[in-house]
């Protein structure tokens, strides 16, 4: 170790999802991807495969490994899916390996093929790496480089990384194993962009370098053996000991140890914590679909986000992450709610909530319009970015741009440890376990729990009565099981489904609490099924959208016995008048509702503020069977990913 690299030793901290910690760092943009990489002395192949089809949600457009194996660096790609690379790398014999890096890819610079898919190698072919970023400067930097004489086979900006770091390992002095560490450092000074990267030498054997600066790296720390990774989940089945890595850390692993060192500061500190997932989590079990098993896990996930958080003595709830005082909870004067695509729509759900029953006044914003915007606000105004990833772009350049207004910010996220989650104030944890599956399903259930945890806590420092307060709470204490009963309906929901599944468009339509749900059950039929389809407030039908009604377009109304059954029952008639099928989702008992709609289906009742989480569950078992009968790959729809960490 030189002299200027002091690294701390590291010291074991549980970390439990139950805590509702949130830690500080700063990052920058960043992007998809996926990486793992591993040494230690297992045949490494396999698990670069597996670990590559737990992080396939990061993007599957192509994937690839480099291995090291009788000294040689072997580089296998492909263009499609990691099955593809599972194909490609099972049809050659080759020899053992221990130690390799491994990408999965969603193309920012240069078409998904096999020549740009990465591992990408240097000039020597010697040198190897695998980058989750953008190199914002690669175009005068692959000139120059040029200039010199070094020939490109790719057009990612990740080459022009490989070219570099092989360049200033031409140029090291530094002896042994620090001439890798030392060259990258230097490359890494002079690009401008984000990255995750894991690197490897033919002449280093055991040695795999990381460093990250706007894309999430975990160091996996196993018994005897290391690993890297873009997400925590991927290394699950091998070690529950992880190291978040920060932004300009760069580490060094070996089967045996490794080391984190700062690319900016003499000194790197770090931790090294305990992920307590079940090992089964990330798996898919049973289920056809990771996303069916998220939507019967919901019971559960509601379970996760409010054990130990109601506060019956109080009639109320308690939430420790939110680092903020009593005063200082009562002086809020607005909530700003920002997030993208499912994160939003629970958002709006708790807007509704937040000025219905904590009299707090509520907004939401599409994040990426806010951080665009002029938004004058009262300076006590509290936001909050929600996000299950906790890496979206957009929402975390929202969260920026209103920190650097001045304003306190929170997260609601999902995973620990997420961009999001560090550079809040404080927040709220969803406990919800890893969501793989592309169309977001428990982590929304669980944002508008928290959301209604969030209401009674302010609420009952307001003017929220304490009988309201119980019967959210007795409420609360019932949703799972009310949950599981709408779950064992999914034959029937299955049927309707069917019946469905090959017309062109479907409108969804909703008032109040419901309105939210419109919109999120009609971004999960567009997101796997591919059929258009749109959510409107249901008294908005009249204003323009019935022009759309004819016989081939079905429409959903949501349409709770509650306060607006009666308006929700106009609507339903003014379709009918129009020839439209109706679906709708209806209290259970109301007989009533099957004069008005063509098919059925019922959700048990609850209090206002929460039906829209009984309402959302059979919807998404609508989409996840509409997709299914039409043959889509539910897990993995065309063009998505589930974490968009581009702008
Ligand atoms: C993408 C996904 C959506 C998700 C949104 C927000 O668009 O395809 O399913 O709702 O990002 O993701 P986040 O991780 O911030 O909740």
């Amino acid at each position: 170790m030189g002299e200027k690299y002091v690294v701390f030793r590291p010291v074991l901290c549980i970390f439990h999802w139950e805590s509702d910690a949130f830690l500080g760092s700063v990052t920058d943009k960043i992007v998809m991807c996926g990486i793992i990489a591993y040494v230690g002395p297992r045949e490494v192949r396999p698990i670069l495969l597996d670990g590559l089809s737990r992080l396939e949600y990061r993007g599957y457009d192509s994937a690839g490994m480099a291995t090291l194996a009788d000294g040689q660096i072997d580089i296998q790609k492909k263009v499609g899916r990691i099955a593809e690379l599972t194909r490609h790398v099972g049809r050659k014999a080759q020899p053992p390996a221990n130690m390799g890096i491994s990408h999965t890819r969603w193309a920012t610079h240069g078409e998904p093929s096999d020549a740009n898919a990465h591992p990408h190698a240097d000039s020597t072919g010697k040198l190897v790496i695998v980058h989750n970023g953008v190199v914002e400067n690669f175009q005068p930097l692959k000139r120059r480089l040029e200039s010199e004489g070094h020939l490109f086979v790719s057009a990612t900006d990740t080459e022009v990384l490989s070219h570099l770091i092989g360049r200033a390992y031409e140029d090291s002095t530094e002896p042994g194993d620090r001439r890798l560490t030392d060259a990258i450092r230097t490359a890494l000074h002079s690009i401008k962009g984000t990255y995750g990267i894991a690197v490897m030498h033919q002449d280093h054997p055991g040695l795999i370098v990381g460093a990250r600066r706007g894309s999430p790296l975990v160091l996996g720390v196993g018994e005897g053996e290391m690993f890297l990774s873009s997400d925590a989940t991927a290394l699950l089945p091998y070690t529950h000991k992880v190291v978040y890595l920060k932004d300009f850390d760069l580490t060094e692993i070996r089967a045996d140890r490794f080391q984190i060192e700062s690319l900016t500061h003499d000194t790197a500190e770090y931790q090294v914590e305990e992920i307590t997932y079940a090992p089964d989590a990330a798996e898919r079990g049973e289920y056809a679909h990771f996303m069916l098993k998220e939507i019967y896990e919901q019971p559960q996930t509601i379970e996760n986000a409010i054990r130990g958080r109601l506060n019956s003595e109080e009639a109320s709830a308690q939430l420790g992450g939110l680092n903020l005082t009593p005063a200082e909870l009562r002086d809020i004067d607005r909530v700003i709610i920002l997030g993208c695509g499912t994160a939003l729509h629970a958002g709006m759900v708790g807007a509704q909530m937040l000025e219905n029953m904590a009299f707090v006044a509520a907004e939401t914003d599409f994040a990426s319009e806010f951080r665009f915007k002029n938004r004058p606000l009262p300076r006590n105004s509290i936001f909050f970015a929600v996000s299950q990833s906790g890496e979206t772009a957009d929402t975390l350049g929202a969260l920026r741009e209103a920190r650097r207004k001045g304003y306190r910010c929170l997260g609601i996220c999902n995973n620990v440890g997420s961009t999001i989650a560090r550079e809040s104030d404080g927040g709220m944890y969803m406990h919800a376990g890893p969501e793989i599956g592309v169309a977001a399903t428990k982590s929304f259930v669980s944002q508008v729990a928290l959301f209604g945890l969030l209401t009674l806590t302010l609420g009952r420092m307001r003017q929220m009565s304490a009988s309201t307060g119980h019967m959210i709470i007795q409420a609360f204490e019932k949703l799972p099981d009310q949950v599981r009963r709408i779950l064992s309906t999914e034959d029937h929901i299955a049927a309707i489904a069917q019946k469905y599944a090959h017309v062109h468009s479907m409108l969804f339509l909703g008032r109040q609490y419901n309105y939210p749900i419109a919109l999120e059950a009609a971004l999960k039929l567009k997101e796997i099924s591919y059929i258009h389809a749109a959510g409107f407030p249901a008294s908005e039908l009249k204003h323009g959208i019935i022009a759309l009604i004819d016989p081939q377009t079905p429409t959903v109304v949501i349409c709770p016995q509650d306060s607006l059954y009666e308006k929700n029952i106009s609507t339903m008639q003014e379709i009918r008048a129009r020839k439209g099928p109706i679906i709708a989702v209806a209290t259970e008992g109301d007989e009533e509702i099957h004069h008005h709609a063509d098919d059925v289906i019922y959700v048990p009742r609850t209090v206002e503020m929460l039906q829209p989480i009984l309402n959302i569950i059979p919807l998404q078992l609508l989409s996840y069977h509409a997709a299914l009968t039409l043959g889509r790959d539910v897990d993995k729809p065309r063009n998505l990913a589930k974490s968009v960490t581009v702008e």
